[in-house]
């Protein structure tokens, strides 16, 4: 990595770190998969140690992300500017394999942080969500164009969303919505003020419906596997239950003692953060880490 002359230096901080190191076990010389590489968090300490950034490649499907990327890392890395579906399918077309892969999942501080991205549910922005800026979906073309049939699946599927119904017959009353207030508004008059805000689980519903997070998430799982060298590690890190579960069943259809087995779990349950890691980073509270390494090289599923 190169000095860091960004001025917008430590926005994001990574969670769980410690545990993805030891968990990736990034050795010198190491080839180094990071797909969702966003501020470099992770990336910096993996690559300090595999001290080979000209075999390394670092996606992220946000233009900002990459653009930080570029100031920051050594020129040698790879940087992909797309969502991490499209760059798997391209790297395996390539023949490429990685001893290291990490997937820390969904949004970075600075979706929050940033006014106009339309992530928080405590500012007033357009109603966008998009992390791929170049996307033309909008939470807000979701918001104003979908049936109610389909906005209550959404939120229920997406959210988990136990007044999916009330909140999606007052979103269809108030259309058309332009802002994350309004919509914010339309969930607070459902459920009242609370401890934790009402509309966190509509945005979270809307943000993983604008970004395909789940499908693109349980296409990518079984290209990442094959991606591995042998021996190769792969650590995924979770916010919801939603992508845990996909993880997790991905993991035990490839591991235990099937004969095609390709993986053995690294982790039994998986790893949440230490109470030393809450103190300074909240956003860990939900981070869930599963890892397992590459022991079939023989296998050619899906190809
Ligand atoms: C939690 S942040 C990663 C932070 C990073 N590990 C760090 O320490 O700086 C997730 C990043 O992944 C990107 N992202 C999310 N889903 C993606 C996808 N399907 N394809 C590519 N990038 C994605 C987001 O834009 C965001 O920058």
């Amino acid at each position: 990595m190169h000095q860091n002359k960004h001025k917008n230096t430590n926005r994001h901080q990574p969670v769980l770190l410690q545990e993805v190191l030891t968990y990736l076990t990034p050795q010198q010389g190491d080839t180094y998969l990071d797909v969702t590489a966003g501020y470099a968090g992770h990336a910096s300490e993996i690559l300090a140690r595999t001290q080979a950034p000209q075999s390394a490649v670092l996606v992220d499907r946000d233009t900002e992300a990459i653009e930080y990327l570029q100031t920051k890392c050594d020129p040698a890395v790879t940087l992909l500017n797309a969502d991490f579906l499209t760059a798997a399918k391209q790297l395996e077309k390539e023949g490429k394999r990685f001893d290291c892969i990490l997937a820390d999942l969904g949004v970075s501080s600075p979706h929050f942080d940033k006014t106009s991205r339309g992530f928080s549910v405590q500012t007033d922005e357009p109603l966008d969500m998009r992390m791929d800026q170049r996307q033309s979906l909008t939470a807000a073309d979701i918001l104003n164009s979908y049936g109610e049939v389909e906005l209550i699946e959404l939120l229920k599927e997406y959210g988990e969303e136990p007044k999916a119904r009330q909140i999606a017959t007052r979103i269809i009353e108030h259309r058309p919505l332009a802002t994350t207030k309004q919509l914010a508004d339309i969930a607070v008059s459902v459920w009242g003020r609370g401890k934790k805000h009402p509309a966190t689980r509509t945005f979270q519903a809307l943000r993983i419906a604008v970004n395909d997070e789940l499908g693109l998430l349980k296409a990518a799982l079984p290209i990442w596997v094959r991606l591995l060298s042998p021996g190769g590690r792969i650590a995924i890190i979770s916010f919801h239950s939603l992508e845990d579960r996909i993880v997790k069943q991905a993991f035990a259809e490839r591991s235990g003692k099937r004969y095609d087995a390709q993986l053995k779990l690294l982790t039994k349950k998986p790893v949440t953060a230490r109470p030393e890691e809450l103190v300074f980073n909240p956003r860990a509270r939900s981070a869930k880490l599963r890892a397992a390494a590459k022991i079939n090289t023989k296998n050619t599923e899906g190809q």
